[in-house]
C-alpha cells in the first residue's frame, strides 16, 4: 500500500466504519434475495469514494446537524445501482474480483435490484426534507443513464472525438462526485461560493476519475483492477487512450487498430500490441495528463476554505485517484 493511501486511510477510518455501518442499517430489503443481491454489490471491497467525499466536505463546511453518515448512504446506493446495471450492459465479467451480479442471478433480478438501490438513495434523499437535495440526486440520476445511453449509441465508432468522449464520462461518473461534494455545503446550509467550489472540485475529481479508470483498462493487470482489463477495447468502447492514439498513429497502424476494435476476439497478443502502440504514439502521457490537468484544476477549487486537516484529506483524496491501484 502507497503510503498516500495509509495516511488518507489513518485520516477517515472512523468515518469509514461509521459509512459501513451506515450502509446495513440503511438498506432496508424486504426480500432475502433483494438483501442477497444488494449485498453482493454493496459489501464486496468498495473504496466508499463517494460516501467519504460527502461526508468529509459536510466537514469543511462546518455541518453539525448528525445526519452525514446516513445520508452519504444514498451516493453509494446510487453508484451500486448504476454498477449493476453498468455490468449488465458492458457485459463484464468481473467486479471487484467477483463475478457480475447479472451472471450470478440473471438480467432481471439486476435490473430490478439496481432499481431498488435507486429508490433507496432517493428515500433516504427524503429524509433530509430539503427539496434541492432530492432535486440534485434526481437530476444527477438522470444524466447518469444518458451518459450510459450516450455511450452505448457511440460503440465501436471510431469518430468518437474527445469532445464528445468527454461529456460521456461527465454525465455517467463527473456529475455523481460533484453531486456528491455539492450536497455536503446544501445540508451544512453554506454560503453559495463554498457549494460552487466543493461542485467543482468534485466534478473534476470525477472527470479524472474516469479518466484514470479507462487508462488502467490499458495499463493494469486483472488482479490488480478486481475487473477485466481490456475489457473496454473488446466492448468497443472507446477512450482517451485509444481516441488520442487514432488521430496520432502513422496510416498503417491506424489501420491495424481499427481492425482490432473492430475484432471483439483479438488475442491476448494483440492486446499487448494495442497497449504498445498506446504507450509510444504517447496515447498513455496523454491521458495521464488528461487526468491530471482536472485534478490540479479540483484541488484549485478548495482554496475558499481555510486550512484543515479535512481539507488536506480532500486533497490527499484527489492525489490519489490517479494512483488508486498502489
Ligand atoms: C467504478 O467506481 C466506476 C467508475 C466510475 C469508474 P469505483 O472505482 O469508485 O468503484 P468501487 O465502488 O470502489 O468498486
Ligand atoms: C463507469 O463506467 C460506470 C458508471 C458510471 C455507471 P465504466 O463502465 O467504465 O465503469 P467500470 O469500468 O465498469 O467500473
Ligand atoms: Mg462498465
Ligand atoms: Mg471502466
Amino acid at each position: 500500500m502507497s503510503d498516500l493511501k495509509r495516511k488518507i486511510l489513518a485520516a477517515v477510518q472512523v468515518d469509514l466504519e461509521a459509512i459501513e455501518t451506515a450502509l446495513a442499517e440503511n438498506l432496508k430489503p424486504h426480500l432475502d434475495l433483494v438483501r442477497d443481491v444488494a449485498g453482493h454489490i454493496l459489501f464486496s471491497g468498495g473504496k466508499r469514494l463517494r460516501p467519504l467525499l460527502m461526508v468529509l466536505s459536510a466537514r469543511v463546511c462546518d455541518y453539525t446537524g448528525g445526519y452525514d453518515k446516513t445520508f452519504s448512504t444514498a451516493l453509494e446506493y446510487l453508484h451500486a445501482a448504476t454498477l449493476l446495471h453498468d455490468d449488465l450492459v458492458d457485459g463484464a465479467s468481473l467486479r471487484r474480483g467477483k463475478p457480475a451480479a447479472y451472471l450470478k442471478w440473471g438480467n432481471p433480478i439486476a435490473v430490478l435490484t439496481g432499481d431498488f438501490l435507486l429508490a433507496r438513495a432517493l428515500s433516504v434523499s427524503a429524509a433530509t426534507g430539503s427539496v434541492r437535495i432530492v432535486q440534485i440526486l434526481a437530476e444527477l440520476t438522470e444524466q447518469m443513464s444518458q451518459g450510459e445511453v450516450h455511450q452505448l449509441m457511440r460503440k465501436g465508432d471510431i469518430r468518437l472525438a474527445e469532445d464528445e468522449y468527454l461529456d460521456v464520462i461527465r454525465r455517467k461518473t463527473a456529475v455523481l462526485f460533484e453531486a456528491a461534494c455539492r450536497v455536503s455545503a446544501v445540508l451544512a446550509g453554506a454560503p453559495k461560493e463554498k457549494e460552487a467550489a466543493l461542485a467543482q472540485f468534485g466534478f473534476n475529481l470525477g472527470m479524472a476519475f474516469q479518466v484514470a479508470d479507462d487508462l488502467f483498462d490499458y495499463t493494469l493487470e486483472t488482479p490488480q483492477m478486481g475487473k477485466q482489463v481490456g475489457a473496454d477495447l473488446r466492448e468497443g468502447k472507446l477512450t482517451l487512450p485509444v481516441i488520442h492514439a487514432l488521430r496520432q498513429v502513422q496510416a498503417a497502424d491506424r489501420e491495424w487498430l481499427v481492425s482490432i476494435i473492430r475484432n471483439p476476439q483479438f488475442s491476448a497478443e494483440d492486446f499487448r500490441r494495442v497497449v504498445d502502440l498506446l504507450g509510444s504514439c504517447g496515447a498513455i502521457r496523454y491521458a495521464e495528463q488528461t487526468a491530471e490537468k482536472y485534478i490540479a484544476i479540483a484541488k484549485r477549487e478548495l482554496s475558499v476554505f481555510p486550512p484543515s486537516a479535512t481539507l488536506e484529506t480532500l486533497v490527499d483524496i484527489a492525489d490519489y485517484a490517479l494512483h488508486r491501484h498502489v
